[in-house]
């Protein structure tokens, strides 16, 4: 008796990678052979089960008139079928490989197509039929005829069709699993969403058409010449009219040449020319070594500042348009970013031309994870069973000969989280066998056993700076290797913080080549009810909530905070020094290229205004070479007040990727201090006879000493305030091991203080009230004073606070709020324009800034503690001016705190009525990015200590509003 019924299901759960297919070879668009895009509307049928009907359905004269139509490309769950699931590490269906569920969600695509006129004969030469990505696992037939089945989602697959083609009434027939074997394979932390999610196209096939080739375009940066070798399947010529080149095919040339960098991308247009077909080149040339423990090219070492790239579009998912592609690459150079990792899977190949064309190093990473393993401590892991091999190795060489013809691509990368094992080393020596001029990359296995560098994520400032120093241990060959932090600050909700003091080590040592960020973008899903979705709000049975939304963009591809300060972090320019001997100092942080694309000026500003602004002549720096640059003396007989030199270094033309003038880098030079603002105590306190108390323009509550109007404004709610809604990095990931402090803040009781008053007094010229902020079912508060004084137009406040108790946590925030009625236009001079907290606040310019309140609030996925501008001076909104004492932080929102800290979604946040909560800060504690690494270090926590800091508020000139 058989207990499993052997099904024509059953290659959904083979190991195998598929049958049928052609092998891999390069992606290229021909010149001449036509091709058929197959893009558009297919009929679908989406069934619970891999089995539901016969396949009946892939013969001619099917009728599928009554099926659903779907986008191809696209995911079926994004089209109102089914709906997406989100987890990240965990398998969300039983861990018995290769077996997956009885349900099974299978979609089977439907299409009829024409040939075009223009496509030759049916006699002359072949057709291939791909699919360029299709998750998971796919049956194809054409006109009837089952061509294959394959999996590999994020992978080409081509199937040789000529011989079954027909000028009209083609029927082409996909029956797509969402589950399959290579399910295990492909454990990344992403939306799970089956479809044909990239194109499908028809290619024709010339006889004596190019089959596969392999560009071979190496850089001798001595002798500042390139040669060139193409080796292909089908014997022909190579031209590269640029360079005078006129070769056989398989023969070498040595010429010089412009090398390709990520700086430099030159790029020289060629041709292979076979007898059936011509295929236009785009050859780089750069050569990729490990030399001297260094990852060099063309002979110099390169630091990474990366970012993780997932693919991802709020309403498509995974299938990507070349305008958004185009889109995320644009934003890269535009921030400074120089170095892409394809985590975790091979792009659609489209981005890697855009990458080659405007120059950024990738790290091309296989579609291969098989993280859930680590919940069984790594038993049954497909990357240590041989069964599994002809799977990894199939994936490995569908990635290289897709991707071995761009220039961008310097490293391979095995694939991500998948433990360790023989399968692994079996794709590097596959690699390495079919491409030496590459090197290799995997992070999980910290032997290094098949690498070329000692690649970490998440590591602290404290390991990475001892891994710069060489004292990190390990075996003696990843000793010898170069280090990059694959993925390090994580970009989930507010933060990263700590980014400055990365680069500052990654600057500092030889042997830490970069890192990369993770990740680029919010993998959040456009919602109408929710604003953007995230894990859970499609009901899933297990999920991860919003730890899907931890990208340096928005979902919808707005640049957060985070991109902001990570592109003044990585700037190619380093501008800064000492005004006091009036020079600046300028650096050429760049691998390879000069200074002269850029313009150098400066402006000479007075309390934030510029007074004067010139060009700064900077001398021509090599790349790695600084001057101190003499700046011009102050201008003389100007206004008095805080001064300061601002630097920037812009575009001096119109590049490919951002107009002249574009900013790449700044630096500001203070002259002098911030002033403080005095006010003399002179304005004596008066009772009237209505419970009121007024001292200048304040009025107060002389019951309770609650501060009620300044002049005509009237203000309520001020007191001390500790509590923020907790970013994602307070919150920290469930498995940190560390200290989680808004877990911690929260047991305590911070976010429900209570305010004791304990005396209003009068003096002569003083309104004091004193208090003790403290929460329920604690011993520890704040004793807290508030010491009002004014000289009759302006009205200051002091606050002293004094912790009782055993405080053993940081303090979230400690400043004042307040309400007032209205505000809508906010003016400051102090840090901006955007967010800024101790540790994010890089990017933060001392200027004189406006906004509104609305503009203020930063739109992070999951709400929650964000839009604080810091080294405020001063700032005017709902009428009132307010000065810092020293300097502070402000926030204003249409919500409280509390309302901030309970919604889920940005559509929770909705204004009451027209009041304004405004935080007036004296500092804040630090970001870090616990939610995924290393929290604040320990100079930006914020200790509970005695501290003392003051505001003066007055009318602003003009009005209440
Ligand atoms: C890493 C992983 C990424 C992502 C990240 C956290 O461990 O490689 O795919 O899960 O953590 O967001």
């Amino acid at each position: 008796m058989s207990f499993r019924t052997h099904t024509v299901t059953d290659y959904v759960e083979d190991v195998s990678p598929g049958s049928g297919a052609l092998p891999p070879r390069a992606w290229y668009a021909s010149s001449d052979a036509p091709s058929l895009s197959l893009n558009g509307n297919w009929r679908l049928r989406l069934s619970p089960t891999a089995d539901a009907e016969d396949d009946s359905f892939a013969a001619p004269g099917y009728d599928a008139g009554a099926w659903a139509r779907i986008q191809v490309p696209g995911h079926w769950g994004l089209q109102g079928h089914g709906s997406p699931i989100y987890t990240n590490h965990l398998y969300p269906f039983p861990v018995d490989p290769p077996r997956v569920p009885t349900e099974n969600p299978t979609g089977d695509h439907l299409r009829v197509f024409e040939l075009p006129e223009v496509w030759p004969d049916l006699a002359e030469g072949g057709a291939v039929l791909r699919f360029d990505g299709v998750e998971s696992c796919a049956r194809v037939w054409l006109n009837g005829t089952e061509l294959g089945e394959f999996k590999g989602s994020r992978l080409p697959h081509e199937f040789a069709v000529g011989q079954l083609l027909k000028r009209t009434g083609n029927v082409l027939a996909v029956r797509v699993h969402q589950w399959s074997a290579g399910s295990y394979l492909e454990d990344q932390d992403q939306w799970w969403l089956p479809g044909i999610f990239r194109d499908v196209t028809l290619l024709h096939r010339p006889a004596g058409a190019a089959l596969d080739f392999f560009v071979h375009a190496s850089y001798d940066h001595l002798a500042g010449a390139g040669t060139l070798r193409v080796d292909s399947d089908v014997a022909g010529r190579v031209t590269v009219a640029g360079l005078g080149i006129d070769i056989a095919t398989g023969e070498s040339v040595t010429v010089p040449v412009e090398p390709w960098s990520a700086e430099t991308p030159t790029l020289y247009d060629g041709e292979l020319t076979t007898e059936g077909e011509r295929v236009p080149l785009r050859i780089g040339f750069r050569t990729v070594e490990l030399s001297d423990g260094l990852i060099k090219v063309n002979g110099r070492p390169v630091l990474f500042k990366g970012v993780n790239r997932h693919e991802w579009h709020p309403e498509r998912g995974r299938a990507l348009d070349l305008a958004t592609m185009r889109e995320d690459v644009l934003l890269m150079k535009r921030h400074n970013i120089n170095a892409v990792r394809t985590s975790h899977y091979p792009p659609h190949p489209a981005f890697l031309d855009l990458c080659d064309e405007f120059g950024l190093w990738v790290i091309d990473e296989c579609d291969l994870e098989t993280h859930g393993f680590t919940e069984q401590g790594w038993r049954d892991n497909p990357v240590d069973d041989d069964r599994w091999t002809p799977a990894l190795l199939d994936r490995a060489s569908r990635m290289v000969e897709r991707d071995k013809n761009h220039p961008s691509v310097v490293i391979w990368s095995l694939g991500n989280e998948a433990g360790t094992g023989r399968g692994l080393t079996a794709m590097a020596r596959w690699i390495k066998g079919r491409d030496s001029s590459r090197l290799v990359h995997y992070e999980g296995d910290p032997t290094c056993r098949d690498t070329d560098m000692y690649s970490r994520m998440y590591a602290d400032h404290a390991e990475v700076e001892r891994i710069g120093r060489e004292l990190d241990g390990g075996s003696l060959k990843r000793r010898r290797l170069p280090f990059v932090l694959c993925e390090f600050a994580h970009a989930m909700g507010n933060g990263p913080g700590g980014l400055a003091d990365y680069q500052r080590l990654f600057e500092s040592y030889g042997r830490l080549q970069g890192a990369f960020v993770w990740e680029w973008i919010d993998h959040g899903i456009a919602h109408p009810g929710l604003g953007f979705a995230y894990g859970g709000d499609f009901g899933e049975e297990l999920h991860d909530g919003n730890f899907v939304c931890d990208g340096l963009l928005f979902p919808d591809r707005r640049p957060s905070p985070g991109l902001v300060e990570y592109k003044k972090v990585i700037e190619p320019v380093g501008i800064g020094g000492d005004a006091g001997d009036g020079t600046v100092r300028i650096t050429n942080k760049q691998d390879f290229a000069g200074l002269s694309a850029l313009a150098f000026s400066w402006a000479y500003e007075v309390d934030g205004e510029p007074v004067e602004t010139g060009v700064l002549s900077v001398p021509a720096l090599a790349a790695g070479e600084s001057a101190d640059v003499k700046l011009p003396p102050p201008p003389a007989g100007g206004p008095a007040g805080e001064a300061r030199w601002t630097v920037r270094a812009v575009l001096a033309t119109d590049t490919a990727w951002a107009p002249k003038d574009h900013v790449v880098a700044w630096g500001q030079v203070p002259v002098s201090e911030p002033r403080v603002p005095t006010v003399a105590a002179t304005a004596r306190p008066a009772a009237g006879d209505d419970g009121v108390i007024t001292l200048g323009p304040g009025v107060f509550d002389a019951r309770t000493g609650a501060l009620t109007a300044v002049g005509d404004v009237p203000v309520s709610g001020l007191r001390l305030d500790v509590w923020r809604a907790t970013t994602d990095n307070d919150d920290g990931a469930p498995w940190q091991p560390d200290l989680r402090y808004g877990l911690l803040w929260r047991r305590l009781g911070l976010h429900r203080m209570r305010h004791r008053l304990d005396a209003v007094e009068t003096g002569e010229h003083t309104l004091t009230v004193r208090t003790r902020v403290a929460p329920a079912a604690r011993e520890l508060g704040l004793a807290t004073v508030y010491r009002w004084t004014s000289d009759g137009e302006r009205l200051r406040l002091t606050v002293s606070t004094v912790p009782e108790g055993d405080w053993t946590v940081p303090l979230p925030r400690l400043g004042i709020r307040l309400a007032l009625a209205a505000a809508d236009g906010v003016r400051w001079f102090g840090g901006g324009p955007g967010e800024a907290y101790a540790d994010t606040r890089a990017a933060s310019a001392v200027g004189r800034w406006q906004s509104t309140v609305d503009e203020l609030q930063t739109p992070y996925v999951r709400p929650q503690e964000n839009g604080a501008r810091i080294d405020v001076r001063w700032a005017e909104l709902g009428g009132l001016r307010i000065e810092g004492d020293p300097v502070f932080s402000l926030t204003a929102r249409r919500w409280t705190t509390e309302q901030l800290d309970a919604a889920t979604h940005l559509t929770d946040l909705v204004p009451a009525d027209s009041t304004v909560w405004v935080n007036l800060d004296h500092a804040q504690h630090g970001i870090g990015s616990q939610s995924c690494g290393p929290g604040p270090l320990p100079r930006y926590r914020l200790q509970a200590e005695p501290a003392e800091f003051s505001f003066v508020f007055s009318v602003r000139p003009g009005g209440s509003a």
